[in-house]
């Protein structure tokens, strides 16, 4: 059927808007339009293309889906290698690389490119007179395999690039990776049909393009990123420097990072270093590290390589946060609540920074999901301050005597039985308070900060307390005295002196504190906050039932059961009589009729920067006193901003939502009334 010129013309209309939107929101993450409205769009070019099916071509928005599956990759023979980077590892390394360019060039300081190094794996897509024309994975740097299907499913990938006069030939190259979110959405879904789950972002990547079936590819989301170019020919592509060249990728619409810059001169390189190292977790994607390019052409050109690297350019690489070593045998640790945690003792092992021989595998439901075996080979990850945890196993170099992990039917510590209620994931010790284990984390957590507040009661203390039966229930710690305390190891008078004072002061607790100290299970501090507040009085509380207790916000029936449960315990009721009878107090009812009727009742607010007249969890008890809320984000609902010096985003999204901004003075003032 002919294709009426009107008809020709509002298809090629609605190709350039669905491009335009899909860079917008795919490689800008900056959409205009709802994605209601994009697929609307979207389905009416479908339906013209549908009726005059001489209006597809290959370029068009609707021709991302899979085409049919491959026996095998066939392979592509790169006309530019496709190199590998030196690496830099220590400050040293990355001043030696800025001297040697320095000599290289006789120059005094050398403007640098620098970008993210984006762990994911390499491609070359090759675009003729602006339209993809090949796509194919890096493989040895000399041939790799064609996977153009799959990288055009890819979306953030242009089927078309922008300008108008694109040039003849351009061969891009960058990095295809899978976000952090996707990531997370991928591993959830594979969870949830039973199937094996990727190790990381990069390996979840690379299993997804390198699929002989490309619906498979796309359904899975895949990222890009553009860091340079490897044969090009034609008109308009800048020749002077690599940001330019990066800027110009930009305008044909590729994807590039933002988080490009030039700097100049080794202090430029070590500063954006640090920069992104420090907000290495928040970036969206994975990064092992940031790269350095000379920026200037004609400088690189001068270089040039040495065996299959630039000495132009180097790569400075984070600490790996992957490592894999043995894991020797499975330990059994009970926490506050009992709960027992299976611990991997590892042969140590350098991962993130530091030296580790522990990592948590979370419960036995975890191990047996991840096949985890005493003896195997595994795969430690170790993120930031995160705790180090097992990520994977490496099957392959499984030895014959590795052995299962069998969850004990009794409590490590104090032989209780272990239990595991069908709606939970991890056992647990029945031995409650009788439970050595249990016990000192009970204490630990009374003394804690944001408890009880006794400094100096730590660990090594409450271990040999405990040991020596000296203290058994938290009311036992304000029936010490110097003495017994300076005949434990390690304990001077003078300690002894400042514990007894420390011990002293905490009996001046609030009911919210006190609430929270006593550890009841799912009782955090926001929820004891909650509940002293709604009570008013600890008598009210422990005389409250399940469906009053539901009464209070964010209290639902499991957490109501738990404090229900808790305080119906004789052993519990007894020690909270016994520390008031050691002097413990709040002032209760009072504070709580205050702060009901306080001047901030039923008002929000949110903190941001520093304040220098107090900390913030200062500033949040004052807040709380006067029966206002803290909350973390900014939002319609929140009252009032109090930003202290050098505010962050939630400054920003306050004003945009229009809401009241204090200052540290204005809300000095208000407080004071
Ligand atoms: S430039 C001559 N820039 O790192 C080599 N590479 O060892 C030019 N990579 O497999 C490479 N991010 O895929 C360059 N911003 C970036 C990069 C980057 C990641 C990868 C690249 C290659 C490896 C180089």
């Amino acid at each position: 059927m002919a294709v009426p010129e009107s008809v020709a013309r509002h298809a090629r209309k609605l190709r350039e808007t669905l491009e335009y939107h899909s860079y917008l929101y795919y490689a800008l993450d900056r959409p205009e339009i709802s994605d209601a409205e994009y697929d609307r769009l979207f389905r009416e070019l479908q339906e013209l293309e549908a009726k005059y099916p001489a209006l597809v071509t290959p370029g068009s928005p609707t021709q991302r889906v899979g085409s049919a599956p491959l026996k095998e990759f066939a392979t592509v023979a790169h006309q530019v290698p496709m190199l590998s980077l030196n690496n830099a590892f220590e400050e040293e390394d990355v001043r030696g690389f800025d001297r040697r360019v320095r000599e290289g060039l006789e120059a005094e300081d050398v403007a640098y490119a620098v970008e993210p190094k984006f762990d994911g794996l390499a491609v070359s897509l090759v675009y003729r007179d602006g339209a993809l024309s090949q796509g194919a994975t890096r493989g040895d740097g000399y041939t790799g395999e064609e996977v153009t299907a799959n990288l055009r499913t890819v979306k953030a990938i242009p089927l078309r690039l922008a300008a108008a006069h694109a040039p003849e030939l351009l061969e891009v190259r960058g990095e295809v990776l899978m976000l952090k979110k996707d990531f997370e959405a991928l591993n959830r879904e594979q969870r949830e049909k039973g199937e094996k789950e990727f190790v990381n972002p990069r390996n979840a990547a690379a299993g997804s393009l390198r699929q002989l079936d490309p619906r498979i590819t796309a359904t899975r989301r895949l990222a890009f990123f553009a860091y340079g170019v490897g044969v090009a020919r034609g008109e308009g592509l800048p020749r002077d420097t690599h940001s330019g060249l990066m800027d110009y990728l930009e305008k044909l619409r590729l994807p590039v990072s933002r988080e490009r810059q030039v700097v100049r001169g080794v202090k430029g390189l070590l500063e954006y270093y640090r920069d992104i190292q420090a907000r290495r977790e928040k970036l969206p994607y994975d990064i092992d590290g940031v790269v350095y390019k000379v920026n200037d052409f004609a400088a690189q050109e001068q270089l040039g390589f040495v065996s299959r690297a630039p000495r132009f350019a180097v790569a400075h690489k984070f600490p790996a946060e992957e490592a894999t070593t043995v894991l020797e045998d499975i330990e059994v640790s009970v926490g506050r609540t009992g709960a027992l945690t299976p611990v991997a003792r590892l042969r140590p092992v350098f991962v993130g920074g530091v030296t580790v021989t522990n990592a948590t595998l979370h419960n036995e439901d975890e191990i047996r999901r991840k096949d985890i075996m005493i003896g195997d080979t595994v795969i430690v990850r170790r993120a930031g301050d995160v705790i180090p945890e097992v990520v994977a196993v490496v099957k392959e170099h499984r030895p014959k005597h590795a052995r299962h992990f069998v969850m004990p039917a009794k409590c490590p510590v104090c032989g209780s039985a272990a239990a595991r209620s069908e709606d939970e994931a991890v056992a647990r010790c029945t031995g409650g308070l009788y439970c050595p284990a249990q016990r000192k984390q009970a204490l630990l957590h009374f003394a804690s900060r944001r408890a009880m507040d006794i400094e100096g009661l730590g660990d090594k203390l409450v271990d040999q307390l405990v040991d020596n039966q000296v203290v058994t229930t938290p009311a036992d710690i304000y029936r010490l005295d110097v003495d017994t305390l300076a005949d434990l190891e390690r304990m001077g008078e003078k300690s002894a002196q400042n514990l007894v004072a420390a011990i002293e002061s905490s009996k001046e607790a609030t009911l919210a504190r006190f609430i929270y100290a006593l550890g009841i299970r799912n009782v955090g501090e926001a929820t004891a906050k909650d509940l002293a507040r709604h009570f008013g009085t600890l008598d009210a509380l422990m005389e409250a039932d399940a469906s009053s207790l539901e009464e209070v916000r964010d209290v639902g029936p499991v957490v109501a059961k738990s404090i229900a449960r808790f305080f119906a315990e004789r052993h519990n009721r007894e020690v909270i009589r016994d520390l008031r009878a050691r002097g413990v107090r709040w002032a209760e009812d009072k504070a709580a009729r205050r702060a009901r009727q306080g001047a901030f009742a039923g008002k929000t607010f949110v903190l941001t920067g520093t304040l220098s007249a107090m900390t913030r969890d200062e500033a949040k008890d004052r807040i709380e006193a006067l029966g206002g809320k803290v909350t973390g984000s900014v939002s319609k609902k929140t009252d009032y901003v109090v930003a202290g010096a050098d505010p962050g985003s939630k400054y920003d999204k306050a004003r945009e939502l229009g809401v009241t901004i204090l200052d540290e003075e204005q809300f000095a003032n208000m407080l004071s009334g």
